[in-house]
């Protein structure tokens, strides 16, 4: 992905540099937000990276789950945009990635993450609804990119894809309509990442059982990280 300076956040414009913001959003629940968000963060810091998670979820079910998996990962919550204000900018200070788990509705807070972030990935799962929650999730991504006169730049990724699935074919059939640059890795349906949910660790850490699931999530993040002209990524 190009970034055209603009797109940078505030503080590598003038040089300095700032952590890359990294967030998962989508009007709907259920589609992966807070799964995606755990394994990024692993992935990166098993890669060597330092990195921070940023909860907005008021079930903070993302960062209890990646304090279990990996304490040595900084987590904070953020339930007003106030809040996440502070914290994003605090902890882009000393971290090269900060990972954004959203909650399921693009309220004020969903949309100051929205802002703040310089990646905007949506997760979107086979269901015809949602279709209709991306709709609503790019609207508000456009605006936040009118706001900031550039980024953040958006993703969809296909989650709980099921090959032999109709659901699955008519909603990737849709997805070049949605106007958002769409991921050529899909992340299957798969049980190991339930497990991964369950025993507090992530499918790349769970060896053989968790391989298929591995390749996906390893696939998926090299694709959203590798074009990226985000100092941190490189
Ligand atoms: N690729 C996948 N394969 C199987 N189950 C998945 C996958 N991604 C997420 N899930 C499961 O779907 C449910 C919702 O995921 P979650 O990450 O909590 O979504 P969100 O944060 O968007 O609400 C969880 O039970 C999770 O284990
Ligand atoms: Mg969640």
């Amino acid at each position: 992905m190009a970034v055209h300076p603009a797109y940078l956040p505030a503080g590598q414009q003038c040089g300095k540099s700032a952590g890359m913001m990294i967030v998962f959003a989508n009007s709907k629940g259920g589609v992966g937000k807070s799964t995606l968000a755990v394994h990024l963060a692993v992935w990166l810091f098993d890669m060597g990276h330092s990195v921070a998670l940023l909860d907005a979820d008021r079930q903070r079910s993302s960062s209890v789950w990646l304090h279990e998996a990996e304490p040595a990962i900084a987590t904070r919550a953020a339930w007003t945009p106030e809040d996440c204000v502070t914290a994003v900018r605090q902890l882009q200070q000393d971290h090269a990635f900060v990972i954004g788990d959203g909650q399921a509705s693009l309220d004020d807070l969903g949309r100051t993450l929205l802002l703040m972030a310089d990646l905007a990935v949506l997760p979107v799962t086979p269901s015809i609804l949602d279709v209709r929650s991306v709709q609503q999730a790019t609207g508000v991504l456009r605006y936040a990119q009118e706001l900031n006169r550039g980024g953040p730049e958006g993703r969809l990724l296909l989650n709980r894809m099921r090959r032999r699935d109709v659901i699955s074919r008519e909603v990737t059939a849709a997805m070049p309509g949605l106007g958002l640059q769409l991921c050529a890795a899909q992340i299957r349906d798969l049980q190991a990442f339930r497990d991964a949910a369950q025993q507090g660790t992530v499918v790349t850490r769970m060896g053989r059982r968790g391989e298929n699931a591995a390749a996906d999530v390893k696939r998926a993040f090299a694709e959203l990280l590798s074009d990226s002209q985000h100092p941190s990524s490189n």
